[in-house]
């Protein structure tokens, strides 16, 4: 049978994902995720990881190239593919926020710049609440651009809050809580309906082990 393909990011994505499969009973030779192999596939040749860009991972499943793909609730929101989004895997988790210096952000504020790796999100977040927006695309370091006048505020991703502590900013909006989901292409759950949910729902399994055991603890 043909193998399940599933995209991750390279790191610790990747690895996670491998413990929830591990955990399940599936196993992937461990060396091969300290090479710089792109594919790798379990011992049972049953399941196939596929290492790409984060960005990346809904335009394999949407196109078919993966079956699967695990990815923040921040890229699927970004990329606005059409899938399916069928589990929370519940790591990885942190918000979506507006953040910026403490006045930034005035209740009547008409228009602002805005700095973000997340320029959908951030239009749509904005047009919703009737605010025009200058938006600067930048892919990392978000926080230097209120710093250097660059924008008025950031639409990032906060996770401990260190990096906004130590760059004088503060949280003035959250967008959305994000965390680790596991994403599905749509053609490959219709056809391959039933190891298609077997994956999940191994991933599910180790999803609940896992809670269970953090409340034991
Ligand atoms: C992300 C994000 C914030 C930071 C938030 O950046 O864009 O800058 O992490 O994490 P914290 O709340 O725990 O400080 P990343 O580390 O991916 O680096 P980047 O600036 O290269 O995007």
């Amino acid at each position: 049978m043909e193998p399940i393909k599933i995209a991750v990011a390279k790191g610790r994505i990747a690895e996670k994902a491998r413990d929830l499969l591990s955990q399940g009973g599936i196993a992937f030779p461990d060396t091969l995720f300290d090479e710089r192999k792109l594919m790798i596939s379990s011992m049972d040749n049953s399941y196939q990881l596929l290492f790409v860009k984060a960005a990346d991972v809904p335009t394999y499943v949407e196109k078919g190239a993966a079956d699967i793909g695990i990815v923040g609730k921040d890229t699927i929101m970004e990329n606005g593919k059409d899938v399916y989004e069928l589990q929370d895997l519940e790591f990885g988790s942190c918000q979506l926020v507006v953040a910026g210096f403490p006045e930034s952000f005035p209740v009547d504020t008409k228009s602002l710049s805005v700095a973000t790796k997340y320029p959908a999100i951030a239009k749509a977040y904005f047009e919703k609440l009737g605010i025009r927006t200058d938006i600067s695309r930048l892919n990392g370091s978000i926080e230097l651009a209120p710093i250097v006048g660059l924008s008025d505020v950031i639409v990032d991703i906060v996770e401990t809050g260190s990096t906004l502590r130590d760059n004088g900013l503060v949280i003035l909006r959250e967008i959305a809580k994000v965390s680790t989901r596991v994403i599905v292409n749509k053609a490959s759950y219709a056809t391959r309906t039933e190891v298609v949910q077997s994956c999940i729902d191994l991933l599910k399994k180790g999803v609940e082990e896992r809670r269970a055991n953090y409340y034991k603890s």
